[in-house]
């Protein structure tokens, strides 16, 4: 054999019998097939039956396993991001004549598919109040209820029990973005108090907690419906790479320490905002001024709440006095996203993201702070610092 070959056709099998903590990483695009009777006996839906790098690798799929262990589904599918997973379940669920209900506070993308889906296939999109059951009336034709608690941007948490149960009596599936939970909060796949047909990840946030990755999951109990799902993800090719899901496979393991401490410093910060005259409302499950804060402490009696917590400006504040005082801080960075151990602010004219009037709250601005893993007192200070440049005469309290 030439030596331009060799270099090619080598055995390819490394000497194995070791142990690692973290487990070997498959990249593939092309998987080899030891025969044609190989080749022609494989069936791709068939996980363990390897075809080709789109459909999965033992990589992909150890994470997979560990998702739908951690979400305490089934079935779980890995996607390129978090949005790329909920437009998958509204492109595999809904068709010509299909109704489908999204929350008035959901991430604002998912209604942005949903629009897109409705000038192509004329689906018909309905917008519910997440704290009203009463706003969510699903006719004959509804197929798909979204969930999120909490929701987007202003954390409303909505009463996720009776929202279900109401979906399922009138035969619609239930998806429900899991993201703010992260499968630590609560259980969605709960068969007794909450059983959720869906449940969407943005892995991208708590999972990968280094604000480097981008990826979703889908995660399912039922058979069929996992199939319908694994069609669609196979015709539109959603694949990820082996090196990317290393990367979340190794911050699993301390997901629930991370998780547990942003929230009880979101939650300090939630005490702290509360005393600052700047501010009309704290947006926060646990804050028992928050909408749905009730709904919350039902499902998650274990006091869990993430690290996001949004503040109203109070009305005499112009949208300029906002983006002073987001330019002012120096540990919370401008950016989109959250779950990371850097904290974030991001800003929100709501009036221009919101469909429906938004009768609790007492303000368009909101600021939504994602709280990392810096000290509670370092957060504190630079926020009472930021509020400096705002120039008003109110007295910013002590840290
Ligand atoms: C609630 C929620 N769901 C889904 C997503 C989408 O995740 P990704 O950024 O991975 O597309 C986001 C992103 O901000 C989000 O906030």
């Amino acid at each position: 054999m030439h030596k331009q070959t060799a270099l090619i056709h080598d055995p390819k099998a490394a000497p194995m019998d070791i142990n690692t903590m973290q487990p070997p990483v498959y990249h593939a695009s092309t998987i080899i097939f030891d025969s044609t009777k190989a080749l022609f006996n494989r069936h791709w839906t068939d996980r363990y039956d390897y075809s080709y790098g789109t459909h999965g690798t033992p990589t992909t799929y150890l994470l997979a396993d560990q998702i739908a262990r951690l979400e305490g589904g089934q079935h779980c599918l890995l996607t390129p991001s978090g949005l790329s997973a909920i437009s998958l379940v509204n492109t595999a669920l809904l068709t010509t004549g299909d109704e489908v209900w999204i929350p008035d506070n959901a991430y604002s993308p998912n209604l942005a598919h949903l629009q897109q889906l409705q000038s192509s296939y004329g689906i018909s999109i309905k917008i519910y109040q997440p704290q009203d059951i009463d706003s969510f009336m699903p006719s004959k034709a509804c197929k798909l209820l979204w969930l999120e608690a909490a929701g987007s941007i202003t954390l409303e948490f909505p009463n996720l029990p009776a929202f279900i149960h109401k979906a399922h009596q009138h035969g619609a599936w239930v998806a429900l973005d899991n993201t703010w939970g992260a499968a630590v909060a609560f259980c969605p796949f709960a068969i007794d108090t909450l059983a959720v047909d869906i449940s969407v990840h943005a892995l991208t946030k708590y999972p990968s907690g280094g604000g480097d990755v981008l990826m979703g999951s889908i995660v399912s109990h039922d058979n069929k419906l996992h199939q319908r799902l694994l069609q669609t993800h196979s015709v539109l090719g959603l694949s990820v790479s082996g090196d990317d899901c290393a990367r979340i496979y190794r911050s699993l393991p301390s997901l629930q320490l991370r998780y547990q401490q942003q929230s009880a410093t979101a939650q300090q910060l939630m005490h702290w905002l509360k005393n600052q005259p700047q501010f009309s409302q704290v947006l926060h499950p646990a804050n028992p001024d928050s909408a749905g804060h009730d709904a919350w402490q039902k499902l998650c009696p274990s006091g869990l709440s993430s690290g996001l917590v949004s503040v109203v400006f109070d009305k005499r504040y112009r949208w300029a006095d906002v983006c002073r005082f987001c330019d002012a801080l120096r540990l919370f960075q401008l950016g989109f996203s959250w779950g990371g151990a850097t904290s974030l602010v991001m800003l929100y004219d709501i009036k221009k993201i919101r469909s429906l009037p938004q009768t609790h709250l007492q303000g368009d601005y909101v600021v939504r702070f994602s709280v990392g893993l810096e000290h509670i007192d370092d957060l504190t200070a630079d926020i009472a610092a930021a509020l400096l440049v705002l120039n008003y005469d109110e007295k910013v309290a002590q840290p």
